[in-house]
């Protein structure tokens, strides 16, 4: 039987990996495993192996050239640790670079990758941006709330244009301030 495969997506600072990694902890305690696979981090690790980047934040100021071809690379990577086991992939749908809006899973990513369903976490595009800021580990991009807004919408427009291509289906979770555990319960019910 084929191994899951999950694409979870946001906007950078909706809280993906917080509720991901919550989630995963969940399932774990009723034997269900998953492993989690960052794919901005092995896009960075194979970067930094080529001396393009010092730091993860870099990673979308590239030439969109090399950020795709660092993509495929990563996709082809991560496909072979779906053959292992079920597996989260905490990714964007899309990513905004200097250049425009760039599809985080273009047709080559798609058909290595074969998702069953890309969930798409979302907030109060004031709460994304509060989080934004009081995040002082990263080096994000300020943006305004009409911005975040239109990245949101970017992200919808792509996930849908991934399932019609896959198949997959597509759920949206809201993870609003003050509600994380409801975020957490209602991706722990998709990945069951
Ligand atoms: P990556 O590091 O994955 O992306 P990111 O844009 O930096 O987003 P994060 O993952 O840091 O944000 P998050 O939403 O998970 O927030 P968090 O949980 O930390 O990727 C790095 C780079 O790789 C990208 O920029 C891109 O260049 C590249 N890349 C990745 N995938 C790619 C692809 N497919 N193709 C091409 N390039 C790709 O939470 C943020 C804050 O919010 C925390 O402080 C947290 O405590 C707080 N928070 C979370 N939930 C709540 C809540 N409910 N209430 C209050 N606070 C909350």
């Amino acid at each position: 039987m084929k191994n899951k495969v999950v694409v979870i997506v946001g906007v950078p600072g909706v809280g993906s990996t917080t509720v991901t990694n919550k989630a995963i902890d969940e399932l774990k305690k009723e034997g269900i495993e998953y492993k989690i696979v960052n794919f901005g981090t092995v896009m960075f690790e194979i970067a930094k192996e080529e001396g393009l980047v010092e730091h993860r934040d870099q990673l979308r100021k590239l030439p969109p050239d090399i950020q795709k071809k660092i993509q495929k690379m990563a996709g082809k990577k991560i496909a072979e640790m779906a053959k292992e086991a079920n597996i989260v992939v905490d990714t964007h749908s899309t990513i905004k670079t200097p250049k425009g809006y760039l599809p985080g899973l273009p047709a080559w990513v798609l058909e290595e990758l074969h998702p069953d369903i890309i969930v798409l976490i979302e907030a109060e595009t004031d709460e994304i941006l509060m989080r934004r800021l009081s995040d002082e580990t990263r080096q994000r991009d300020f943006e305004s709330t009409v911005d975040i807004g239109e990245h949101i919408f970017m992200n919808r427009c792509a996930a849908m244009t991934y399932a019609v291509l896959t198949g997959a289906t597509v759920k949206i979770i809201k993870n609003r301030d003050f509600l994380l555990d409801k975020a957490v319960k209602e991706l722990v019910e998709v990945l069951k």
